[in-house]
């Protein structure tokens, strides 16, 4: 799928996601993961109404992505990720600042799972006010890899 092309001075801004991102979505997946989610589980996660999905574009390219399902009273951050060429530019930051403004009340609780190789993701969750709780061991198939569980709780 051809994206439109977007230069670094276009404007950054954050959207909902909708089903005709999943495409665009789907091509920064795969490169961004080596077990990437499938169409079937975007579709599912963005027809939750309590969930809340967020595309980043620059211009009318999308260059980055965030799902956040809520269970109970705890958001999980589910999925985020970055076109290649575009990360360490704070669009993942800009994601997870979109999602605060739209979910923080005071104590408000998030959780997420991250493999603890992911040196650039647990980096951005800690700048971010994520701390570790624990691991699940063995959580990732494709590698057995255990997940780092880490909560931020907001105002703190
Ligand atoms: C993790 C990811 C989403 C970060 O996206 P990004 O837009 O590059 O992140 P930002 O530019 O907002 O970075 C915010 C901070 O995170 C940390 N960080 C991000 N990438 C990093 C890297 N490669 N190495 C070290 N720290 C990194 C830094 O502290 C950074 O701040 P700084 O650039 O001022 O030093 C991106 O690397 C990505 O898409 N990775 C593949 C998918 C993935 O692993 N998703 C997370 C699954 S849990």
């Amino acid at each position: 799928m051809t994206q439109p092309a977007a230069t670094e001075t276009e404007p950054l801004t954050i959207r909902r996601l909708s089903l005709a991102d999943l495409p665009q979505v789907m091509v920064i997946e795969r490169r961004a993961f080596t077990a990437p989610w499938s169409l079937a589980m975007f579709g599912l996660e963005l027809s939750k109404p309590s969930g809340i999905c967020l595309a980043a574009l620059r211009g009318r390219r999308l260059v980055g992505y965030l799902v956040c399902s809520r269970y109970d009273t705890v958001w999980h951050v589910m999925n985020i990720a970055v076109e290649p060429e575009r990360r360490r530019s704070g669009i993942a930051t800009a994601l997870m600042a979109a999602l605060f403004a739209r979910a923080d009340r005071p104590g408000q609780r998030y959780t997420l799972e991250v493999r603890p190789s992911n040196l650039a993701a647990v980096s951005m969750y800690e700048r971010l006010g994520f701390r570790p709780a624990g691991r699940r061991p063995g959580y990732y198939h494709d590698n057995r890899e255990d997940a780092l569980i880490m909560w931020r709780t907001a105002g703190e």
